[in-house]
């Protein structure tokens, strides 16, 4: 039972406190009035209380999401307590909250699909963490833009410290999204080509660099915008091939880059829409596009000729589908960790360009993560 301890002092807590049903928000308990219960653990020390960005209703983001105190409910045998270390902004994070992605969290629910925490306190149980690990979630749908959680030891899994934290806060999405469409969907030897758009995305500059590492060529489509020889070159410095813009994809001169470099294997669409068509086009007979992500909102359209004539292979994937469907294979998603750990010591695989934030300006960088050209990920550190 939900036990009610009257010395917390929250503004919420005067409210109706014997009357209101609570339900939790993993390791929270909140009450549908907005008041904030514990669940069988005394509220004394700083880290039985946590600061959470949380939703009760779909919406705009900026609007739909506020800042509350959640308390903590007490460590079980299996679970531990995770204080939240730095946790990014993707777009699946605000499709959530619109409420238009495929998963959704029943509310209340705190936002953030991924980030990276320190493990505070262990259950009895666990077995596989412990105290001072750097942790990540395994699935999505936990809520990581909050300062502290008791969370399911299950559900997490570790990463090494030795890595630079914005590294790990973005590692179990984007890097792991790049990671399996270079590997699963075709079978790419040093000197074959990729070719990509939103190339400045989280998923694209790990795709630049995950590919150059294993000598892969890509080219890389962006949108046009002021700053355009800026962006080229910081994706150049990165490893990419070549970098250009949309128009200059549909223009007859593109012929010529592929005098020195071989018609793509791989196409990785994030788009939609015209962009996806115009990948397509490129493909090698045979080659595959997968479409990960449609950050245009249009549909794909599929030319009758790259059917016909190419037998082009037109796939999908979606990371959460993959850990899910690799939940009991543990050396799975550990290897592919442990991989990309390599590359990031190694220099060759670094965060995508960040924007620090705190959980307080929660509401700019909201705005800011929707806004067009930004070119750097908001990244909430606690
Ligand atoms: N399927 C999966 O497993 C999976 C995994 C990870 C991510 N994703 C998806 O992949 C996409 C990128 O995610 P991310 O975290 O890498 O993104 P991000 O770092 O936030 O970057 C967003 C990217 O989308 C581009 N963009 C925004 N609106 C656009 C439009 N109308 N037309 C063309 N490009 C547009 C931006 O380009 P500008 O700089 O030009 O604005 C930027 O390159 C999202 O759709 C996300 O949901 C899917």
């Amino acid at each position: 039972m939900t036990i009610i301890f009257r010395y917390c002092i929250y503004h919420s807590f005067k409210m109706q406190l014997t009357r209101v049903a609570s339900f939790l928000v993993r390791g929270h308990s909140v009450s549908r009035s907005g008041a904030v219960l514990i669940k069988n653990s005394y509220c004394v020390s700083a880290v039985r209380d946590s600061t959470a960005l949380l939703y009760r209703r779909h919406g705009e983001p900026s609007q739909a999401v506020q800042l509350e105190s959640l308390h903590l409910t007490q460590v079980g045998p299996e679970s531990v307590l995770v204080k939240m270390l730095a946790a990014p902004i993707n777009p699946s994070d605000l499709n959530m909250i619109q409420g238009t992605y495929a998963l959704l969290p029943e509310l209340p629910a705190v936002g953030g699909n991924e980030g990276v925490g320190q493990v505070m306190e262990v259950g009895d149980k666990v077995k596989a963490l412990k105290v001072g690990d750097w942790v990540i979630p395994r699935d999505a749908g936990v809520g990581t833009w909050r300062t502290a959680a008791v969370l399911k030891a299950d559900d997490l899994v570790t990463l090494p410290k030795d890595i630079p934290v914005l590294s790990a806060a973005t590692l179990g999405v984007n890097p792991c999204t790049a990671f399996r469409m270079l590997t699963d969907f075709e079978e790419l030897k040093p000197g074959d080509t990729v070719i990509q758009n939103a190339a400045n995305s989280g998923v694209g500059q790990a795709v630049i660099q995950i590919a150059a590492a294993k000598g892969i060529q890509t080219i890389n489509v962006i949108r046009d915008r002021p700053d355009l020889q800026h962006l080229s070159d910081r994706l150049t410095a990165l490893g990419a091939t070549h970098v250009i813009t949309e128009e200059t994809l549909r223009r007859p001169e593109i012929k010529e880059l592929f005098k020195s470099c071989p018609r793509p294997k791989l196409a990785l669409n994030g788009v939609g829409g015209k962009s996806a068509t115009e990948l397509l086009r490129h493909l090698q007979s045979g080659g595959s596009m997968v479409t990960y992500g449609g950050m245009a909102k249009q549909p794909v359209t599929v030319p009758v000729s790259a059917l016909i004539f190419k037998d082009v292979k037109i796939r999908g994937f979606w990371v959460t589908q993959w850990k899910r469907d690799n939940k009991h294979d543990e050396d799975a998603l550990r290897s592919m960790l442990d991989e990309l750990c390599v590359l990031i010591r190694a220099g060759k695989l670094s965060a995508p360009a960040c924007t620090e934030v705190s959980l307080q300006d929660f509401r700019k960088a909201l705005e800011n993560a929707m806004k067009p050209y930004v070119s750097t990920k908001q990244v909430f550190v606690m």
